[in-house]
């Protein structure tokens, strides 16, 4: 559940704003967060594909649904995004950042662009978005974000090595803005790491080596990765924290930390096996 408490049990509906909600786990986390009856404000690059999704979310109960064009990559325009939600709404309750890429190849296969786009979107943008969202948070002194990093976060696989540094980085951002917000314990920080989710971001990746990608199997359903993310706005988890999407990603993270050699002469030829094949 995710509306807040306000004084003597009162609800109210809160603000929310969802980036990268034009796709996969940031749509299922807008149209979730719709059926709670919140105000929406949808980000990502996608015009049309925003204002589709925002129809979707006013049928499915929000409060309201308001799409912000917005390159979470370019700063300016997150401050601007951050700016117009304030215009808007006068508050935000909740930043749920779903905004990301992927690219696969060698290290030495990926190119400079590729390897900048993919950090540029996924850590700075991160980075971006906190540097706008925590200052109205801790003036507000409530507000909850929700930084979506990955499995991969924490452990490594080849040919991925781009978003790889992204999503440790991620993981390093959250841990940070943990600690420096400890002393207004109305500002949470979370950070969401699913494992493999069946969304279109492996379709879409950049690939320098002209492979062929699917998510490895088990995967989840970007759904259930939305009631995570939003099960860390719930007003009964008054705590900033990290957390997995799946159970697996442990046995991952822990043959990743206590056997290396023999993971890291197996996770090769496994990721080959199950969820790339590379171009000729
Ligand atoms: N799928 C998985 O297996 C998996 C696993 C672990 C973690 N994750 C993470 O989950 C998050 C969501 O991924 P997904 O699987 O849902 O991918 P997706 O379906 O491809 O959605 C990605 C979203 O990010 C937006 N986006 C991309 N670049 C952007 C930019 N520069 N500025 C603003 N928005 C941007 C896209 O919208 P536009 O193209 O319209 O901008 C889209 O809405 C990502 O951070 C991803 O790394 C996914």
């Amino acid at each position: 559940m995710l509306t807040r408490l306000v004084g003597h049990g009162r609800r109210h509906e809160m603000v929310v704003v969802v980036t990268g909600a034009s796709s996969g786990i940031g749509e299922a986390t807008a149209l979730r967060a719709a059926g709670e009856g919140h105000h929406l404000v949808l980000v990502a690059r996608r015009a049309d594909v925003l204002e589709e999704v925002a129809g979707a979310c006013r049928e499915a109960g929000a409060a309201s649904a308001d799409v912000v064009v917005t390159d979470v990559s370019d700063d300016a325009a997150v401050a601007a995004m951050v700016e117009q939600v304030l215009a808007l709404h006068q508050r935000i309750d909740a930043v749920l950042h779903c905004a990301g890429i992927v690219s696969y190849g060698r290290t030495e296969e990926t190119t400079a662009d590729d390897f900048a786009q993919v950090v540029g979107i996924n850590l700075l943008g991160a980075a971006s978005v906190a540097r706008h969202v925590i200052p109205v948070m801790r003036e507000q002194g409530r507000g909850d974000l929700v930084l979506v990093g990955s499995l991969l976060g924490h452990i490594a696989v080849p040919e991925m090595t781009p978003y790889v540094v992204s999503k440790w980085g991620v993981r390093a951002l959250a841990r940070q803005l943990v600690i420096e917000n400890v002393d207004k314990p109305g500002v949470r920080i979370s950070h969401v790491a699913p494992g493999s989710v069946d969304t279109p971001i492996y379709d879409n990746a950049l690939d320098d080596a002209g492979g062929v990608n699917s998510p490895p199997p088990p995967t989840i359903s970007p759904e259930r990765v939305a009631r995570v993310v939003l099960d860390r706005v719930d007003a009964r988890l008054h705590r900033s924290g990290e957390v997995q999407t799946a159970y697996l990603n442990y046995g991952m993270m822990a043959a990743f930390r206590l056997a290396p050699r023999t993971y890291d002469h197996v996770v090769g030829p496994l990721f080959d096996l199950v969820s790339r094949k590379r171009g000729s």
